[in-house]
């Protein structure tokens, strides 16, 4: 049964935002804002900011709405193939709050809140992105925050998903500890991200680290989670990718002349040759949280 929050955000300044999404968000999760700045982060990184707000005016521009809403305002590859085993998991997962870390623009949220029931909430630190988020997806939950400290209570989050988030997070062993901290026993950290093939190993391409399924299931078990499942999904080249192709035209099209363009053209190029090579792929990681009676002993 999806908890409908009903947000009452328009345009509005992002201060608001913050306040009106942390009141409007569930008790289990409370607003302690982790001022994105602590950590190191895109938060208000005009090189992250500029082409989401191109995405979001691109994405109206084409008059989405419902499902291809979600997939223009996705950059994530392997969508939406790469979310089914996370939506059949969570069916059978404990009741309680989803935190879709890095959500974005809400595109994974609005997708999995529909398709599970659950109420998904976005932890997110960049603020512009929060503020897009909360106009375009009424019912999801936005808090303004990132991995190293969730702005969530102890043990209050049935399931934390990273979908392309993982790759963007350095000390993943620190971030895995946090989340040891929020979720419930029995919680889920579901990780649906691009990976290396097993053949190139893992290794860092401009700001991503591109981690095979094996590091991944490695840092979680060592972090005492166990690791329920885990598999690649190739790239998909259905209706999904075609939304965001579409988008990604209109960018082309429209804002080629901004200073941010040419990286983010560039780093669209490099992506999809290193899908094309074979060098990386879609991959996701389930893992259950440790036993409450390990967390209480330490
Ligand atoms: C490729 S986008 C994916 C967005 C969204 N998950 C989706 O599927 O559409 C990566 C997101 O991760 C966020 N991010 C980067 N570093 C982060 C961190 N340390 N903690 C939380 N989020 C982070 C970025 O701000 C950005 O919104």
């Amino acid at each position: 049964m999806p908890i409908e929050l009903g947000l009452p955000i328009r345009r509005t300044n992002i201060d608001d935002v913050r306040r009106v999404v942390a009141r409007m968000s569930v008790d289990e999760v409370e607003s302690k804002a982790t001022p994105a700045s602590e950590e190191r982060s895109p938060a208000n990184d005009p090189v992250v900011d500029e082409p989401s707000r191109w995405r979001v005016e691109a994405a109206r521009a084409l008059g989405l709405s419902g499902d291809e809403l979600c997939a223009g305002t996705s950059t994530s590859l392997a969508m939406p193939a790469i979310l089914d085993p996370a939506i059949e998991t969570l069916d059978l997962a404990p009741r309680g709050p989803v935190v879709d870390l890095g959500g974005g623009l809400a595109s994974t949220s609005d997708w999995l809140r529909r398709r599970t029931g659950r109420e998904v909430v976005i932890v997110e630190p960049s603020a512009p992105s929060c503020e897009m988020a909360a106009e375009m997806f009424e019912n999801v939950g936005v808090i303004n925050g990132a991995a190293g400290v969730l702005p969530v209570r102890t043990s209050s989050v049935a399931s934390v998903v990273l979908n392309g988030v993982a790759s963007l997070i350095d000390d993943l062993k620190l971030a895995l500890f946090e989340f040891e901290r929020a979720l419930i026993a029995d919680g889920l950290v579901i990780i649906t991200d691009v990976v290396a093939t097993r053949t190139v190993g893992s290794f860092r391409s401009s700001k991503n680290v591109l981690r095979t399924l094996d590091e991944f299931a490695e840092q979680l078990a060592e972090a005492g989670f166990d690791v329920v499942e885990t598999d690649t999904v190739a790239a998909d080249r259905g209706w999904w990718s075609s939304v965001q192709h579409s988008v990604d035209e209109q960018i082309a099209a429209n804002y080629a002349d901004r200073p941010g363009f040419p990286m983010w053209d560039h780093d669209r190029r490099r992506m999809k040759y290193l899908v094309n090579a074979g060098i990386v792929t879609g991959g996701y990681v389930i893992a259950r949280s440790p036993q409450q009676t390990a967390r209480a002993i330490s």
